[in-house]
């Protein structure tokens, strides 16, 4: 089978190391840069391009693809699901993953659990906005943040006050959310691959940091699930229609709590701290899926 890992680098870990498990269940690996796609449609017509030469022939696809070309990737995944390649994560799952109040509403929706954030745009009630989460100290953060950039610590209405004003001036979206603080610098990292938790890992923070993100300086440490928590993990990533994701989860005093959904999870981190080989389930996954007789 020919196997698509859509992804602007085949140098990078996790699409290398897909790459690899690929190779070694028999298949062949097809790298695909989404940026190298065009899509053309009209007058009854679809069409899709690679390198401006009609794409050949793939079975199945892996997303990976970034942050930075979420739109431009999830029209190009869009486009080979509508021709009939299944994608191992919907094309919404991953737009809806991008976008952390997004994500939570959908979250929210499905009956799981998530810190009390709250979307606001409105600089005149920013006290009882954070109220409303149970006053300070509280988060803020970027809708479009990652690997920890965007996500800022407030422990003042004043501060609060300052910091949304410069953020709205810049045109920027934002939440703000409940901290929590029984966490203490530390969270749950699960993949979730075809409806079974895969493995998990804890994620430390430094010292003197509150976030756990690896890019931060965060170690990772071997941890065993409980049942709540596996649930809650794969309902998490059902809510989003991902078949692959990367679920983070908080343990506050009331149960877990769900932060983020990574439609993309790095295969780095949990392989090295679970010694689990996620690459090879997310493969397995893809080949599961391929369908019959679908030509393109
Ligand atoms: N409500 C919270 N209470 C306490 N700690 C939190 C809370 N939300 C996030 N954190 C800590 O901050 C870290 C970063 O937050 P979050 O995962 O929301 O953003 P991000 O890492 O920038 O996004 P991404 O994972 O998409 O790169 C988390 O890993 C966690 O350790
Ligand atoms: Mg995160």
């Amino acid at each position: 089978m020919r196997i698509a890992v859509l992804s602007r680098k085949r140098t990078l870990y996790s699409s290398k190391r897909l790459i690899e498990e690929i190779k070694k269940s028999g298949h062949v690996p097809v790298v695909l840069d989404p940026l190298n796609f065009d899509i053309i449609v009209g007058n009854g017509a679809q069409q899709i391009n690679y390198s401006r030469k009609k794409l050949k022939h793939v079975d199945s696809v892996i997303p990976r693809i970034g942050a930075s070309v979420t739109r431009y990737g999830t029209s190009v995944l869009r486009q080979l699901v509508y021709m009939g390649i299944p994608s191992t994560s919907a094309p919404l799952g991953i737009t809806i993953a991008r976008d952390k109040f997004r994500c939570l509403q959908v979250l929210t929706k499905s009956g799981i659990n998530v810190p009390r954030s709250i979307l606001v745009r409105n600089p005149v009630n920013i006290e009882k906005a954070i109220k409303k989460v149970g006053g300070v100290p509280v988060l803020i953060k970027l809708l479009r943040g990652t690997q920890g950039v965007g996500v800022i610590y407030i422990d003042s209405v004043q501060a609060a006050s300052s910091t949304l004003e410069t953020l709205w001036s810049m045109g920027k979206q934002l939440l703000i959310q409940e901290f929590v603080v029984e966490s203490r610098g530390t969270d749950i990292r699960s993949v979730v691959v075809d409806g079974e938790v895969v493995a998990s890992f804890r994620r430390v923070a430094k010292i003197g940091e509150f976030r756990s993100n690896i890019h931060k300086g965060a170690i990772g440490e071997p941890v065993e699930l409980t049942e709540e928590q596996k649930d809650v993990a794969i309902r998490s990533a059902a809510a989003l229609d991902l078949g692959v994701a990367g679920i983070d989860m908080l343990e506050s005093s009331d149960g877990v709590k769900v932060i983020e959904v990574n439609a993309s999870p790095g295969l780095q981190g949990i392989e090295r701290a679970s010694q689990i080989n996620v690459a090879e389930a997310v493969v397995d996954f893809a080949a599961k899926i391929v369908k019959k007789n679908v030509r393109i």
